[in-house]
């Protein structure tokens, strides 16, 4: 029984949840509804106990004042579900229409930059590297060999060192479309990106509520299934950054339940499901 009690989870009042609640979307944006205290509680478990401190109050004090275990809680109530070619109209989107014109721009001499802003661990922006490369290996290695680069961003450091990895369950492979998997090789039992394909992507911490030290300039960006968790206002305010850092022409790719809101709406014209290009300034 005392074994179960340590290892089981925390149990926190309403004031603790509310405080936690309150912490996380000051910090990171993310709305956590009172519906949530069995995964917050959950989740929270680990930490807590690590923490050495004797109440589960205390260590959501401590989260007021302590930014490492502050950073080390919110890591904990991020949800990181994503997986390869999720949303695929999306990358039927990038290939049809968004790779022939990065295509052309590349030729002119011309630079870019596609950003996957809430990546997980990668697996998003993956997908979109290979779609950009396409299926032939040898105009792939010349796109690759041009000016471009992918920015993968995450609040959560523990998902980008995944993703900087490369490396997925093999069992990924099936959700890759069969001539784009040149781009991958078998590591031990999991799939592997090729070094072509990682060294096109900077993974990097960033917290889309805070600063972006971020230069502006984006062919497209894919921010699918990260603002489902803020609030209204938090959500119109994010895509009115993302717009400020498109291209004119450029494309916002977002999640399947998600919608264009605020200010930014008159700026993005919608052309297909979840996706919207920038008005020409
Ligand atoms: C459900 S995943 C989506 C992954 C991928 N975009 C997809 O659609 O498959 C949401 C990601 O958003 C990240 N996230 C949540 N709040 C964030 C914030 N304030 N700033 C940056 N990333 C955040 C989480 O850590 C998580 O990895």
């Amino acid at each position: 029984m005392t074994a179960m009690l340590a290892t089981g989870p925390v149990e926190g009042s309403p004031r603790d949840l509310r405080s936690i609640a309150a912490l996380v979307h000051a910090h990171a944006g993310i709305v956590l509804p009172d519906a949530k205290s069995t995964l917050v509680f959950s989740r929270l478990s680990g930490p807590f106990r690590r923490s050495g401190l004797p109440r589960f109050a205390d260590y959501v004090a401590r989260l007021e004042t302590d930014e490492a275990a502050r950073r080390e809680a919110i890591e904990a109530l991020t949800t990181n579900h994503t997986g390869l070619f999720r949303e695929a109209h999306h990358f039927d989107h990038v290939a049809a229409d968004l790779r022939p014109a990065l295509m052309a721009k590349l030729r002119a001499g011309g630079r870019v930059r596609l950003w996957s802003a809430g990546s997980s661990s990668g697996e998003e922006v993956h997908s979109l590297a290979v779609t950009v490369l396409g299926g032939d290996p040898a105009e792939g290695r010349l796109i690759a060999g041009s000016d471009i680069a992918l920015l993968a961003t995450d609040i959560n450091t523990k998902v980008l060192a995944v993703g900087e990895a490369g490396t997925y369950a093999a069992a990924g492979i099936d959700a890759i479309p069969a001539p784009l998997r040149i781009w991958t090789e078998a590591q031990g039992d999991e799939l592997r990106f090729r070094a072509e394909v990682r060294r096109l992507i900077r993974f990097r911490q960033l917290n889309l509520l805070a600063a972006w030290p971020i230069r502006t300039g984006f062919d497209a960006i894919f921010c699918r299934n990260t603002m489902i968790y803020f609030d209204e206002p938090t959500k119109a305010r994010l895509i009115a950054r993302l717009c400020d850092q498109l291209l004119p022409g450029g494309y916002l790719y977002i999640g399947h339940s998600e919608r264009v809101t605020g200010p930014a709406t008159a700026m993005l014209e919608p052309i297909g499901q979840t996706i919207y290009r920038k008005r020409p300034a």
